[in-house]
């Protein structure tokens, strides 16, 4: 029987070539959006999979979207963390709010959506969680404090469930993308971005079909020896 496997942010950028990625390796893929229906209902007729709408940033709509998904789909033995947002700007001119809506959508998620699988993954001893962190995270960008913050708190959080998993046969890891040509990264002032490609050592940005691969790999059930681990997708610029 397939696997289920859950993409948060599925439906855009990164997350949906995940969701093809692992729909083309025969995963039954729910894809996970959270305000976008327009852009979803594109995503489901181009793509044939299943898109569900909750808000990543709010542990009960968590629990209720998972509750939902297995009730439909079966048990979710796959799950990627990688639903984000930015709200770049300098510390200094940071408010509250662009702190904490960073903070909770692309951390805080990552502890809800956890949550609601980790029960039946002990249950079934087996479980693949892989969440998506950044170079950002790992380097620290200008403008980003709040970004940074949150995608290098995905990487101990990722260090520590995987610790706990160990012994119920899920793993957790990190793959850490660079620049990546999606709406995200587009968004970027056009010089500040020339900028931040000149920086990158393989001269250009990476696609999302780049980042897939990464998950693919570490969702494998072949893949149950690797975990705590953050695998960097960033055309060399940066090694930690
Ligand atoms: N390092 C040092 N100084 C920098 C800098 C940098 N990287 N970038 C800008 N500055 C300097 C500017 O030269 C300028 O200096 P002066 O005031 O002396 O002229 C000053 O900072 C600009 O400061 P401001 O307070 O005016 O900044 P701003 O309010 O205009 O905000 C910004 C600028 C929004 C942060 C803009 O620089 C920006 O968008 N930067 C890109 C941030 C970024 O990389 N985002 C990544 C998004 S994609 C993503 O996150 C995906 C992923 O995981 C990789």
């Amino acid at each position: 029987m397939a696997r289920v496997a859950v993409v948060t942010g599925g439906t855009r950028g990164i997350g949906e070539a995940i969701a093809v990625a692992l729909s083309d390796k025969g995963f039954k893929v729910v894809a996970n959006y959270g305000g976008n229906d327009e852009n979803a209902r594109k995503f489901t007729e181009r793509t044939g999979i299943s898109a569900h709408k909750w808000d990543v940033g709010n542990f009960d709509a968590c629990h209720e979207g998972i509750a939902q998904v297995e009730a439909e789909f079966g048990p979710v033995d796959v799950l990627v963390n990688n639903a984000g947002i930015t709200r770049d700007t300098p510390l200094h001119k940071m408010t509250h709010q662009q702190w904490d809506d960073v903070i909770r959508t692309n951390l805080s998620s990552c502890f809800y959506m956890c949550h609601a699988v980790m029960d039946g993954m002990r249950k079934r001893g087996f479980g693949r969680i892989v969440n998506i962190s950044s170079l950002n995270g790992q380097a620290g960008q200008f403008g980003q404090t709040n970004y940074s913050a949150a995608k290098a708190g995905i990487l101990g959080f990722t260090k520590a469930v995987a610790q706990e998993g160990a012994a119920k046969g899920i793993t957790c890891n990190a793959v850490a993308p660079g620049y990546t040509d999606t709406e995200m990264v587009r968004s970027v002032p056009p010089e500040v971005l020339e900028k931040l490609i000149r920086k990158i050592p393989v001269g250009r940005l990476c696609t999302a079909p780049e980042i897939a691969r990464a998950v693919l790999f570490l969702v494998e059930d072949e893949a149950g020896f690797i975990t705590g681990a953050t695998v960097s997708v960033n055309g060399g610029q940066y090694y930690h």
